[in-house]
């Protein structure tokens, strides 16, 4: 690894673009910087080389003074009526900035999963409008939208959605293999054991309990380190301390690689170790809490629920 040198090479404006580390799975460096900037605008070392990016790189781009984290997903006033007429989502404005960590709660039903689907491009909301990687993605076509996604955002979903007929490790690799990518098999075999699923490879899904699933989903999402990751109760079917395992690698993601999670949960516990909860009530939003702690948040919700 690099020693530190010339520590504000990083133009400020790199804030407001995207800078995510990557690692390249290789004992000699953190990762690589993919960023919209010019590459002159880059420090000349990473553009020879960018396996020579330390962590204190990214740290440094992230915590550049003056310019305020951009939002990464922007909803505006949207609004989802699902068929039958349910009104799910009833004009919701509320962006994700970049390198945060936001849990979404609220009672069943108040409109949670709908909000990640609109807001993860998986869903179109019926009106308003929602911006992901700075993309106004209502305006994009299906197989646009799809790469989009594809390059920008991990999900996991509260029913999990693995392929039944392919393996552990197939289930892992699949998006990017999809997205054309050439799989980080190192990567996903690390995450794979910090999930504690080191061994199960070759398992079937059918063959695995619901928290085990889960935890296959969450490798799944992570696996491409993308820049947003959104889970629908990641942990809902974990035990404590994997569900506390699953919570520290989300944490780590958004501290070290500058990610952004957006998380869904019922559980006051989980909420904590996020920097902000959104509340959810009727499809609209009924509080936003900065610097959460578990006894707030279950305050709050039992105000909500009653
Ligand atoms: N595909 C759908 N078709 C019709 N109605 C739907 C559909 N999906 C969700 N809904 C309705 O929209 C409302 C919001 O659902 P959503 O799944 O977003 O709630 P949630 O907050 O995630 O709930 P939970 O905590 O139970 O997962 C509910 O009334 C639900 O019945
Ligand atoms: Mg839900």
């Amino acid at each position: 690894m690099v020693a530190q040198q010339e520590p504000r090479l990083v133009d400020h404006t790199a804030v407001h673009t995207r800078a995510v580390a990557f690692s390249c799975g290789q004992s000699c460096c953190v990762g690589h910087v993919w960023t919209a900037l010019p590459r002159r605008s880059l420090p000349a070392r990473w553009v020879r080389d960018p396996h020579q990016l330390s962590i204190s790189d990214m740290v440094l781009v992230r915590n550049s003074q003056d310019a305020p984290p951009r939002d990464v997903v922007e909803v505006v006033g949207v609004t989802k009526v699902h068929p039958g007429g349910v009104r799910a989502l009833d004009g919701v404005t509320v962006g994700f900035g970049q390198g945060s960590f936001t849990a979404v709660m609220g009672p069943s039903g108040s409109g949670k999963s709908t909000l990640l689907h609109c807001a993860a491009g998986l869903d179109r909301p019926t009106s308003g409008q929602v911006v992901l990687a700075g993309q106004d993605i209502g305006a994009l076509r299906e197989p646009k939208l799809t790469a989009v996604r594809r390059a920008h955002v991990g999900f996991v979903f509260q029913s999990f959605n693995l392929v039944d007929s392919l393996s552990v490790w197939d289930n892992v690799l699949l998006p990017q293999q999809l997205a054309g990518a050439r799989p980080d098999r190192s990567w996903a075999k690390e995450l794979l054991a910090r999930v504690g699923l080191a061994g199960r490879e070759k398992a079937r899904p059918g063959e695995l309990s619901g928290g085990q699933q889960q935890r296959v989903a969450l490798a799944r999402a992570l696996a491409g380190r993308p820049e947003v990751i959104f889970g629908d109760e990641p942990t809902g079917a974990l035990d404590l301390s994997t569900g506390r395992e699953v919570l520290g690698l989300l944490r780590r993601f958004v501290d070290e690689l500058g990610a952004t999670v957006v998380m869904v949960t019922h559980d006051p516990a989980a909420a904590g170790w996020a920097d902000r909860v959104v509340f959810l009530a009727d499809g609209r939003i009924a509080d936003d809490m900065a610097a959460p702690t578990a006894e707030k948040v279950a305050t709050r919700m039992m105000e909500l629920t009653r």
